[in-house]
């Protein structure tokens, strides 16, 4: 198996060597970024190579690679990337959590990221270069797109599709059958019953706070 290198000096690439580290068969080589993004030679105590000479200096004959990008300009950032590293040859490595549960009779694509505690049916289809970020209940026959990015105890219900590079925002809830287009943001909480057109923003109702201070609350007194 080879070791990997995670292109990435953000919170997302430092929290995914942990994960790899200590939940995964692979050993981590190091960290890799464009050279004027370094700014530090270490990251968890790994090094980091410039990306310019990462062909040179681990080849992808023996190294793999884990691209680790947030949801920057809606995941296109992060799918440039995942396209320059895989037109260089390496190979990129998906992972799921051991305590994330699924029974099997699932599509997994490549450089796909899976915390703990995510639901997967049966016969749910994650693409290419998709982060399910802790919580998540992905429910059967669902589809989420190449690049998505689902951030933390959505509900993607069954027969739903996600189209590409869509990002998910914390709690939102997407009803049975309904297709996401591509390149939306559904925000944090939104609820989606019915389908969206390419390039949307769904953003959720925020509560408001009451004109009253937390110490004049009867029930509380
Ligand atoms: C929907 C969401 C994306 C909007 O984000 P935002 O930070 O408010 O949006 P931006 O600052 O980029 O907003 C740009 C414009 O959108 C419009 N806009 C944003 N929210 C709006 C709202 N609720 N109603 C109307 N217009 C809105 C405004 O015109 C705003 O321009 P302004 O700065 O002149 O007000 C955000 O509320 C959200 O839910 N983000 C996801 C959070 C999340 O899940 N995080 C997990 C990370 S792992």
């Amino acid at each position: 198996m080879k070791p990997v290198v995670i292109f990435g000096i953000g919170d997302f690439a430092r929290v995914a060597a942990v994960y790899l580290q200590e939940d995964s068969p692979y050993d981590i080589a190091g960290f890799t970024v464009n050279e004027q993004y370094i700014d530090q030679p270490k990251l968890n105590d790994l090094d980091v190579f410039p990306f310019e000479q990462l062909t040179q200096t681990h080849p992808p004959e023996e190294y793999a690679m884990f691209v680790a990008v947030g949801f920057k300009r809606v995941n296109k950032a992060r799918a440039e990337v995942y396209g320059a590293c895989k037109s260089l040859g390496y190979e990129l490595i998906s992972y799921i959590c051991s305590e994330a549960t699924q029974w099997g009779h699932i599509e997994i694509g490549d450089n796909t990221f899976v915390f703990e505690e995510n639901v997967i049916q049966p016969f749910a289809n994650l693409g290419n270069d998709v982060v399910l970020w802790s919580g998540n209940h992905i429910g059967h026959d669902a589809v989420v797109g190449d690049h998505c990015f689902v951030a933390s105890h959505a509900v993607i219900s069954g027969n739903v599709t996600i189209g590409a590079r869509s990002f998910i925002g914390v709690n939102a809830t997407i009803r049975d059958g309904v297709r996401v287009a591509r390149d939306n943001v559904i925000g944090a909480g939104a609820l989606i019953l019915a389908d969206t057109k390419p390039g949307e923003v769904y953003a959720g109702n925020g509560t408001q706070a009451l004109a009253i201070q937390s110490d004049q609350l009867k029930s509380f007194k």
